[in-house]
């Protein structure tokens, strides 16, 4: 069975639709949940649903993130998953650390990419006046936010729309998207899955 690893820094909304579906579904198995930030609130969601968790606190590291990344490793290369999903994962990961799961590291970004990599994507999109917004799942490259992708949700930007109001919208579709997404990848299909709003799975 595939072996997943999660890797959350916060509320891990996306993370536990993950292992909900790998549960309901059994395409993978979620072999590990690590964060960042040990006071993650989706680590304990994670042990709930009784999937092994670890963390390791990137602040001590300071701008050491070749040693933040030797320490999260290793719980990480103990789970040996297959695959690895970043899922609201906030921190910037070097090459060296990408290219030890390149092809097999899975990301959620909350724009509809190549548009509005980075951060304060709904702001960004509404102060553009796009009529469109979304979110994609991709492949994790050196470059941050730009490797093949392999799905996209379309959201529309609705009048009088906030970044909080659409944030809100677009979480709804990550939760969709995400894990049939991996389920398509795990099953070897990589033509980008592309969602409208509402539209079957
Ligand atoms: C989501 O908007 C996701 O797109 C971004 O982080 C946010 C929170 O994700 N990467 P989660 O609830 O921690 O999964």
């Amino acid at each position: 069975m595939t072996r997943v690893a999660i890797l959350i820094s916060g509320g891990g909304s996306n993370m536990v639709r993950l292992v909900e579906a790998m549960a309901a579904r059994r395409f993978a198995t979620p072999v590990l949940v690590a964060s960042n930030d040990p006071a993650a609130g989706g680590l304990a969601k994670a042990r709930a649903m009784d999937v092994p968790v670890a963390a390791v606190d990137h602040r001590p590291f300071g701008r050491d993130r070749a040693g933040f990344e030797a320490a999260i490793l290793r719980p990480i290369l103990v789970a040996e998953p297959d695959i690895l999903c970043l899922a609201g994962f906030m921190r910037v990961l070097t090459p060296d650390f990408v290219r030890r799961f390149e092809g097999r590291m899975l990301n959620i970004h909350p724009s509809l990419l190549p548009k509005y990599p980075g951060l304060h994507t709904h702001q960004r999109a509404l102060d553009a006046g796009d009529t469109q917004a979304g979110c994609t799942v991709h492949e994790v490259t050196a470059e941050l936010d730009a490797g093949p992708i392999l799905g996209q949700a379309i959201v529309p930007v609705q009048p009088g729309d906030t970044a909080e109001s659409l944030a809100a919208r677009v979480l709804v579709e990550e939760h969709r998207l995400y894990p049939e997404t991996l389920a398509r990848f795990v099953a070897g299909q990589r033509a980008p899955l592309i969602l409208g709003q509402g539209a079957p799975v």
